[in-house]
């Protein structure tokens, strides 16, 4: 149980240094600078792929077993789970307009500039307010069984980027990681939360 808890922490942390490359190129965007569009596309793509996959569908687990157990949780986990599909949705958006200025199309900056702001705000408070009010509920509240039911709830994967044989899909983030101290690297197998 310790170790899932650990696991999931890990995982927000690597999802934080990524929003925040990501911040870095939106910030060169805004500024007229050149970003690089295929990093900030493998970004999001990888917070699609292992976040909305694999990391959320776990914590919708533990989420539904901390309600029945704290009722007192069940409103801020209703915001969360919304959350799940708002990121999620954010997620495509930003994808979509990513892709426009790749391919030339015509697309306003202030569009893809809205997008890429929501997206950033809505995941890191998102984590945030798990970090605070979530994992340490659980950590408490949940019992061996429920870790179970937890992990049970998405398949059990390889990290494509953070673990310990990332599968070559994210080649610019891969690049860029030996540079950047790895929050919760060195993970093959994912845990649950
Ligand atoms: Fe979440
Ligand atoms: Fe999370």
């Amino acid at each position: 149980m310790t170790t899932q808890i650990a696991q999931w922490h890990a995982e927000h942390g690597n999802f934080s240094l990524l929003l925040s490359i990501l911040d870095e190129q939106v910030a060169k965007f805004r500024d007229g600078e050149s970003p690089d569009y295929n990093l900030m596309l493998e970004i999001v793509s990888y917070l699609r792929e292992f976040g909305d996959c694999f990391h959320h569908p776990r914590e919708d687990a533990a989420f539904t077993i901390l309600a029945a157990r704290d009722p007192q949780m069940q409103l801020p986990i209703n915001r969360l789970l919304q959350e799940h599909r708002v990121i999620a949705a954010a997620g495509e958006e930003l994808v979509a307009r990513l892709n426009q200025v790749v391919s030339d199309a015509h697309v306003l900056r202030s569009t893809v500039e809205a997008a890429a702001a929501l997206y950033l705000a809505y995941y890191r408070h998102h984590i945030a307010t798990e970090e605070r009010q979530i994992l340490p509920r659980a950590r408490l509240l949940l019992n061996a069984q429920d870790w179970d039911a937890v992990a049970r709830a998405a398949p059990s994967c390889s990290d494509p980027l953070f673990g310990n044989t990332p599968t070559g899909t994210y080649l610019r983030l891969v690049e860029l990681m030996p540079a950047r101290p790895s929050v919760g690297g060195n993970q093959d197998a994912v845990a649950s939360p």
